[in-house]
């Protein structure tokens, strides 16, 4: 399958006058797979009520069926059609936070929607994004467009057009291409299936931003439905090819390789450690330093992909950040593309 490129970056605060809009609108009403910018990472959108729309998707991610997917709207009467009982104290964090990068996981109402959707679940995850594209593309379309990470399963998640076609040309029908995302990690996943509400994935809005919003509303616990089941479980997600091994409270001292390994090495850590560096690994950069979190959320993905590509690289490191309510979302994702492989800085 030849894969359409729409580049829309000219058009970003006025998509409607991009000349061939009318063929991406009409690519969703057919049931094509077509993947759009948010303000998070590069979805893989198709419409989430038809049946064959929502297997496409998982056959062109090689995703397990049984992983729900997150329905995106532009406004909040679309819910009506597929969710039910959904409560005042959801409604009031919906209102505060949307559009934005959380998604809302509400009781589910079945008929409309392709069951694929949620796997079988009773409940559904929503999603009112806020990047000017990928919203105006869901007010044209009118639709509900259900859109996993646009990447193919396990490996980081797109915050480039370029990682978007590298892991699917040729798989769907096309791209709408934009500036390269502005968050960088996914949406905050919060289950409002239960109160108090539960974090199911954490992401750039946090505990503590809900909470100030509602007074007690999350509760600090860890539910992460992405973590491996068994310790020690070979779990490859947001993973290069490299062993990748975390260095838990980062790098703080110069770093020296011990003089039996020919072993290469590359670093991915906050700009600033850059000096600690042995001039014979390869730093790839992460943020400014360790206190600019947005920057690290920024070019973590990118920073995985780069490393992935390197050749005649052994094994990954990356640099730590201290762990607290901020860097939750963070280091959620360095855990897992290390296969939570941790190691402390004296035991390299
Ligand atoms: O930022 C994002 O959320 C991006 C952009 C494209 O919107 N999307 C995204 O989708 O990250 P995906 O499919 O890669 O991750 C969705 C997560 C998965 O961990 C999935 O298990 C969970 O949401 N999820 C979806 N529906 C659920 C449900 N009904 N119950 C529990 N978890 C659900
Ligand atoms: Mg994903």
């Amino acid at each position: 399958m030849e894969t359409n490129v729409w580049d829309v970056r000219k058009y970003v605060h006025n998509l409607q006058s991009y000349p061939q809009i009318d063929e991406i609108i009409a690519g969703y009403h057919q049931n094509k797979l077509i993947a759009l910018p948010t303000e998070t990472v590069y979805g893989l959108g198709a419409n989430a009520k038809d049946e064959e729309a929502v297997k496409e998707i998982y056959v062109a991610k090689g995703r397990p069926s049984d992983n729900p997917l997150i329905v995106h709207i532009h406004d909040k009467s679309q819910l009506n059609d597929f969710t039910q009982n959904i409560s005042q104290e959801t409604e009031i964090l919906m209102d505060a936070f949307w559009p934005g990068p959380i998604s809302f996981i509400v009781p589910y109402k079945s008929g409309f929607l392709s069951d694929r959707v949620t796997g079988g679940l009773q409940s559904v995850a929503v999603r009112m994004p806020s990047h000017h594209v990928g919203r105006a593309v869901l007010q044209l379309t009118d639709l509900p467009i259900a859109a996993p990470s646009a990447n193919i399963s396990g490996r980081p998640s797109p915050t480039k057009f370029e990682h978007v076609k590298h892991d699917l040309d040729g798989r769907i029908y096309g791209i709408i291409q934009a500036e390269d995302i502005d968050e960088g990690i996914e949406s905050t996943v919060i289950d409002c299936t239960s109160y108090p509400f539960k974090i199911a994935r954490p992401g750039s809005i946090t505990i503590e931003m809900i909470n100030k919003v509602l007074p007690n509303s999350v509760i600090n616990e860890k539910l992460d439905l992405e973590k491996p089941i068994a310790p020690g479980m070979k779990y490859k997600h947001y993973a290069p090819s490299q062993p990748v091994t975390l260095i838990e409270g980062g790098i703080t001292k110069q770093m020296s390789l011990s003089d039996n390994t020919s072993k290469k090495i590359a670093v991915i850590g906050p700009k600033s450690i850059e000096p600690l560096i042995s001039e014979q690994m390869t730093f790839i950069p992460l943020g400014r330093d360790i206190a600019d979190i947005k920057g690290a959320h920024h070019d973590l993905y990118d920073a995985l992909r780069i490393a992935d590509q390197l050749t005649n690289i052994d094994e990954i490191y990356i640099s730590g950040y201290e762990r607290n309510d901020d860097t939750i979302a963070l280091m959620n994702r360095i855990d897992k593309a290390s296969g939570h492989n941790i190691k402390g800085e004296d035991e390299l």
